[in-house]
């Protein structure tokens, strides 16, 4: 046996990648006419209900807006009420059915019955479920002082996902519906100063992939992955060492480059409504995973090549820093995020 698995390892990667290379043309042309097929019956979303976790900033703010843009109804879910508010009308300036604004921890079992129960009593459905509640992080793991910021990351970057999809599920079979899940470049591609981000994207991948599976061609799953854009997480809340919720200082300053955010918020949509199973921006990043699995060394040499000394990433429009080690941050009130967040339950119906 371990003659056989000696030989495949020879034989079957190289064997493989020049398969790839003679069939590659054949299936960009296949994967062109069945892309100009789903294009053609792209779903029409007015009167489908589509709740969006995370929506009161970011990639989720501008999701909200281009489902608003094609009739849709919202329910726009995330802990700032406030912000969900001006949202919530600016969706229905730009053609939303109907909006609910809805605040609720997702990381929170309960607060998922709450909202999916709300919605179910209200609009008696859920046809798309689109997850961007997340919470990026700036430190090294070893920099971390409190151990308890590792539970919360992983929680609202991957139970957060978790909790409102097996809540919402059973609905999403009944119409037939979607869910549309944010991951990112990280899980394939990590960086330093991000690996409890990246370990939570890289396990959602796997989450849904197998989800996949199990619910057939009832419930679709598209998955975006994507790399640096401007929104919050790139210019605005991190969690640092201590478990604080900072501001990047940069972004009162030169605010977000938010045309790629509305950019890529518009590509997700049109993916999920065209019922495509992945959305990927840009998806030259693929090619990594290529180095990953076949050439891992080289990927190793060139990421050491261009990270900084200090471990500070050079490139791939990587959050601004000042030349020590430390982010630059905004210096007054950070605000604990290990314990709750105040905020209160409350859901409003424009
Ligand atoms: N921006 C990028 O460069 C980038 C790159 C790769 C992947 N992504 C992915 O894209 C998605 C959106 O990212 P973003 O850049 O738009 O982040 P963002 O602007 O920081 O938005 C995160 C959203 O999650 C909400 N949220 C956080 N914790 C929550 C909780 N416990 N319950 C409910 N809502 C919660 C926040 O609202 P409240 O604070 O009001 O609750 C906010 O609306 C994420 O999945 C992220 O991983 C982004």
């Amino acid at each position: 046996m371990d003659f056989v698995n000696s030989l495949l390892n020879l034989v079957v990667p190289p064997a493989s990648l020049v398969m790839l290379a003679f069939a590659w043309p054949t299936l960009c042309f296949i994967r062109a006419i069945e892309w100009a097929f789903r294009s053609f019956y792209t779903e029409n979303m007015e009167d489908k209900v589509v709740v969006i976790t995370g929506a009161s900033s970011g990639v989720g703010e501008q999701i909200a807006y281009e489902y608003a843009k094609r009739g849709a109804t919202l329910v726009l879910v995330a802990k700032r009420l406030q912000r969900l508010r001006g949202i919530s009308e600016g969706a229905r300036r730009l053609g939303a059915q109907h909006v609910m604004i809805m605040a609720a921890d997702v990381v929170k079992e309960d607060d998922c019955r709450r909202f999916i129960g709300e919605v179910i009593s209200y609009y008696g459905r859920v046809d798309h479920l689109v997850n961007t509640a997340s919470l990026g992080h700036s430190f090294f793991f070893e920099e971390a002082i409190d151990t308890a910021v590792f539970p919360h990351l992983m929680d609202i970057n991957f139970w957060g996902n978790v909790y409102p999809t097996f809540v919402a599920l059973p609905y999403l079979r009944e119409s037939n519906g979607r869910i549309v899940v944010n991951a990112s470049i990280e899980s394939w591609l990590p960086l330093p100063r991000m690996s409890l981000y990246a370990a939570a994207k890289a396990a959602i991948i796997n989450f849904y992939e197998t989800l996949r599976f199990e619910v057939k061609d009832e419930v679709g799953i598209t998955i975006s992955t994507h790399g640096w854009i401007g929104s919050a997480m790139t210019t605005g809340k991190f969690m640092l060492e201590e478990g604080l919720e900072m501001q990047w200082k940069e972004e009162r300053e030169s605010p977000a480059s938010s045309g790629h955010v509305e950019e890529f918020a518009r590509s997700i949509v049109a993916g999920a409504c065209r019922g495509d199973t992945y959305v990927k921006v840009p998806n030259w990043y693929d090619v990594f995973m290529v180095y990953r699995v076949f050439s891992p060394d080289v990927l190793r040499w060139t990421f050491r090549l261009l990270l900084a000394p200090q471990g500070k990433p050079i490139m791939l429009d990587s959050p601004p820093r000042v030349s020590g080690s430390r982010p630059m941050l905004e210096t007054s009130s950070p605000r604990s995020l290990t314990g709750s967040p105040g905020f209160n339950h409350q859901h409003k119906v424009d």
